[in-house]
């Protein structure tokens, strides 16, 4: 069998693809759209026979899980999994790690996943042996919506370079945006058009990456304006389940400004209406009138997505052959520990605080040393502990400092310290001496998978600083 670009990889960024690649999986969704044209729909039906893949929704979805799974199904595969994590052992609070493996151990040749967390799907796709597809990961990345946008554009215009797209609704808090907008930035002569209530503004992140690019990117007041310059115009609703310091009332109240409304489309007659969907009917943030419209194109980009996800399950599974279950998982470790010198102590020096074994957490501030005992129970479970303001810095800039006797901390003792004061260092006494100094460093974003206690997820970065798993400096 031809192996190919796809052939049992994990696809959890739009951005790993490349511009070929991208050619390569809208031209084989086209073919897949054909067959069905066609009413050659089961045509394939033997490409996946004996396949299956574990469809794994932490988070609702309409599109998403069943164009996936119809998918499989019309390819000859077929499902287990869940939608929605109720009946389930995650509501016995078992972890992301050990309920992905269970599905690998379950036969799966693939995984789709989508998860409240930034960079939960990357984790699940490090931790597995079989390829790993992110379905939404918080507001991250919808990697196959990007494709599916693409594939779309691709039809709707005269070809993806020179496109310009016009983004509304929340591009804060929305990870269709972000993926869509990457993917377009492979391509030659992009313009990003774009306003929103500035709560819901695109992230400077996106923005910064998009215009070092080479993508241009404007600003405007209103929907109107946007139009006007715009081929395509891409809604996105707002995500209420992520904004939790306004109502769902409020929230509505901010987007009404932004809704796509039969009299805003006079701005341009010929744009045409793109959303990953759903439409929040409540916010309706896009009018229903505009459903029965001739811009509106959202329906035969739904429809895209079950051709794309035809194309890519194909080419992830075809041919290949079945991985068996290895229960004996590789640790991965963090490499988030800045090392600091520790200076050298002279014999005598601070001697009645010294400690021979243990752990010392310096730089603790005022009065958080004791929230930290509290929350780890280092007294409660024996260790010796002193709390002292450091001898060396004066009353008014106390310098708390935490000494446990004897103990050592696991990795997620080390990140619940963190939580409660980032700047702490730590230094693991040995013979009297400090063996190691380092400070601790957790990811930014308070959404990343790595920020979940229980998760257990060990803090990564790459060389140029961003989280591994969600991406974020
Ligand atoms: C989107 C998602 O879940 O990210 N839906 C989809 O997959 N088409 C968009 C959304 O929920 O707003």
């Amino acid at each position: 069998m031809k192996e190919n670009n796809f052939s049992k990889k994990s696809f959890i960024s739009i951005d790993e693809l490349t511009q070929s690649e991208l050619t390569q999986i809208i031209k084989k969704a086209r073919m897949m759209k054909n067959l069905e044209k066609q009413g050659k729909r089961y045509e394939l039906n033997e490409a996946l026979k004996n396949k299956r893949l574990a469809s794994l929704f932490y988070e609702p979805s309409t599109r998403t899980r069943t164009s996936f799974e119809t998918a499989m199904v019309e390819l000859g595969g077929n499902l287990l999994g869940f939608a929605g994590t109720e009946g389930t052992s995650v509501m016995k609070n078992e972890s992301i790690l050990a309920t992905v493996m269970m599905y690998w151990a379950n036969h799966a040749d693939a995984v789709v996943m989508r998860h409240p967390k930034d960079g939960a799907v990357r984790w699940a796709s490090d931790v597995l042996g079989i390829p790993v597809i992110n379905g939404g990961d918080g507001k991250n990345e919808h990697p196959t919506q990007a494709l599916l946008d693409l594939v779309t554009i691709d039809e709707i215009t005269p070809g993806i370079n020179g496109t310009k797209i016009g983004f509304g609704g929340d591009l804060a808090h929305g990870r269709t945006v972000r993926s869509n907008a990457i993917a377009l930035s492979k391509y030659d002569n992009i313009t990003i058009n774009w306003a929103a209530a500035q709560e819901f503004a695109m992230p400077n992140d996106l923005i910064e990456f998009l215009k070092n690019k080479g993508v241009k990117v404007n600003q405007y007041d209103t929907v109107e304006e946007v139009m006007k310059n715009s081929d395509i115009y891409y809604m996105t609703r707002p995500q209420k389940e992520r904004i939790k310091d306004k109502t769902p009332q409020q929230v509505n109240e901010i987007m009404q400004k932004y809704r796509i409304t039969l009299d805003k489309l006079t701005a341009n007659p010929n744009i045409r209406i793109l959303h990953p969907l759903p439409v929040d009917s409540s916010t309706a943030e896009i009018d229903t009138d505009v459903f029965f419209s001739k811009n509106q194109y959202f329906f035969a980009q739904a429809e895209n997505g079950i051709f794309l996800r035809k194309a890519l399950l194909y080419e992830i599974l075809n041919g290949t052959e079945s991985t068996t279950f290895n229960p004996n998982i590789e640790q991965i470790v963090a490499n988030n520990r800045e090392y600091l010198q520790s200076k050298e102590y002279n014999k005598g020096e601070l001697l009645l605080d010294r400690i021979e074994h243990g752990i010392v957490i310096d730089h603790i501030p005022d009065g958080l040393a004791h929230t930290i005992d509290e929350t780890l129970g280092f007294s409660k479970r024996g260790y010796k502990i002193m709390t002292l303001a450091n001898a060396e810095s004066s009353s008014l800039q106390q310098k708390g400092m935490l000494k446990i006797t004897g103990a050592t901390l696991t990795e997620r003792e080390y990140k619940q310290i963190v939580e409660i004061c980032p700047n702490v260092t730590f230094n693991i006494i040995k013979d009297w001496n400090v063996a190691e100094k380092f400070k601790y460093h957790l990811c930014q974003n308070d959404n990343c998978v790595t920020r979940v206690i229980n998760e257990d997820v060990p803090p990564r970065f790459e060389e140029d600083g961003r989280c591994h798993y969600c991406g974020r400096k």
